[in-house]
């Protein structure tokens, strides 16, 4: 049953600088909640731009963007930060993990900062987060001394740490291995199966796409009709 969690509206964005510049052109579309949609297309084709206007990162857009059945623009800051730190999560390719923090201390930060728990509450979901993830074994190092893909797992565990609805993702396995690709991709898919969890994700990896529900392809900031699909091989 389609059940629209993001619905995006004649979404228009124009760059004025240097030159003005249309980088996201009369963008509609809807993913629904539970579902796994990976966004491609050519590199400068505006899927960053685009995901960040999806994820309510940025708001300085013509057209509208809901979440949740909420006109994000209609929220003024303190709400709109609210609002993403109780429903989004974000994985990017360069996790930002504060290196001289502990894993711990890492994935605890963004329930802190939605400040509904308790320490105890807090330290006891990251653990179980870290464990979900293969990771526990790791709480108390400093992030920096991890390799790539722990410290991408741990920038999974602190997306989830405040149990988000939908998880934004840009290009999260483009600097990993085959291996810690699998993994990742692997933990993607069973937030989806057992958590029903709603993920956009960009990708360059057909790896990654074959393992989507639906391809959203964009190119030259429009979204390209089904049948001329854009091949990420292509790249
Ligand atoms: N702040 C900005 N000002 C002007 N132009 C910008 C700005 N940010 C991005 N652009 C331009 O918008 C276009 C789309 O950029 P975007 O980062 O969304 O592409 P992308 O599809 O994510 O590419 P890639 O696959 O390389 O990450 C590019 O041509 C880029 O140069
Ligand atoms: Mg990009």
């Amino acid at each position: 049953m389609n059940d629209p969690i993001i619905v995006a509206t004649n979404v228009t964005k124009t760059f004025t600088e240097p030159v003005e510049f249309n980088v996201l052109n009369d963008i509609s579309l809807t993913v629904n909640r539970g579902e796994f949609v990976v966004l491609v297309g050519p590199s400068g084709s505006g899927k960053t731009t685009l995901m960040y206007a999806l994820s309510t990162l940025d708001t300085d857009y013509d057209g509208k963007i809901s979440i949740d059945g909420v006109d994000i623009r209609s929220l003024d800051r303190d709400s709109l930060a609210d609002f993403r730190n109780s429903m989004i999560g974000f994985v990017f390719q360069f996790h930002y993990l504060l290196p001289d923090f502990t894993v711990l201390q890492n994935v605890m930060l963004p329930a802190q900062r939605r400040g509904l728990l308790t320490s105890e509450e807090m330290e006891e979901r990251a653990m179980k987060t870290l464990s979900m993830l293969g990771v526990a074994d790791q709480a108390t190092k400093r992030s920096s001394k991890l390799s790539g893909g722990q410290q991408q797992r741990v920038a999974i565990a602190r997306a989830l740490i405040n149990e988000p609805k939908i998880i934004f993702g840009d290009e999260p396995t483009g600097n990993l291995d085959t291996k810690n690709t699998s993994l990742v991709l692997d933990i993607l898919n069973e937030l989806k199966t057992e958590f029903h969890q709603t993920i956009l994700m960009v990708t360059h990896d057909v790896q990654f796409a074959r393992r989507a529900d639906r391809i959203i392809s964009i190119r030259d900031g429009r979204i390209v009709p089904n049948d001329e699909h854009y091949s990420p091989s292509q790249d």
